[in-house]
């Protein structure tokens, strides 16, 4: 993904921006050798976007536009048209609550980089940590993926495993996750930004 220049990162998110923040630590660290270029929201006031403010990272709030769990079409390209804008080498969905897909995700192809709350392919969509409680598994974790067309089903690039305990509930149990997050996604994306990873795996246009 990157041939010596610095690696210019994109973030989308929808939420608190915990995994936006592990990134831009690691950043600041050192230990990831690449910087946010930019970090755009369908939430207007998205607690990433706050994250972003603080440390002097350009943010846009981009409108999703008529639909619940998806961009429209318009939406899309002013996001592909923001993206592209910033020079980004690679876009990092840190909870970003949309499905992105066709015009996106060939912009983009096998530039897309999710992080997931279970060990996929247990447990894909939404509330995964609550969908992993009520099965009753006894380890569940998270997932760093490239995006295909699929929901949550492209190439595997690191998973970090959370024990499930007897007395977790819900909120117990996406908290840990959300450590093993926050440690495993700087840990994949810098691989990624040293071209240390080889793609395993096929998308799933392809099967
Ligand atoms: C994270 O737990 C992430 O895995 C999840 O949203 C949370 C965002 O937290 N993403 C999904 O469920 C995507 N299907 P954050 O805003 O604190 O990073």
């Amino acid at each position: 993904m990157n041939d010596g220049k610095i690696f210019r990162l994109g973030i989308l998110g929808s939420g608190k921006g915990s995994n936006f923040a592990a990134i831009a630590d690691a950043i600041a660290a050192g230990s990831l050798p690449a910087t946010v270029a930019v970090v755009i929201s369908d939430v207007r006031d998205a607690g990433i976007l706050d994250l972003a403010r603080q440390r002097g990272i350009p943010t846009r709030f981009i409108e999703p536009g008529l639909f619940r769990t998806k961009l429209d079409d318009t939406a899309e390209s002013a996001y592909v048209s923001a993206l592209n804008e910033a020079q980004v080498d690679c876009i990092l969905l840190a909870g970003f609550m949309r499905i992105l897909k066709g015009a996106f995700l060939r912009e983009f192809d096998g530039r897309v980089v999710n992080i997931h709350p279970s060990l996929l392919p247990s447990f894909p969509g939404l509330n995964a940590w609550k969908q992993a409680l009520n099965y009753g598994v006894k380890v569940t974790g998270c997932t760093v993926h490239l995006v295909d067309q699929g929901v949550d089903t492209g190439p595997i690039l690191g998973q970090s495993a959370v024990p499930v305990l007897d007395r977790d509930t819900h909120d117990s149990l996406h908290a840990r996750i959300q450590v093993a997050e926050r440690k495993l996604y700087p840990e994949i994306v810098a691989r990624l930004a040293r071209n240390e990873i080889e793609v395993k795996g096929r998308m799933a246009r392809d099967r």
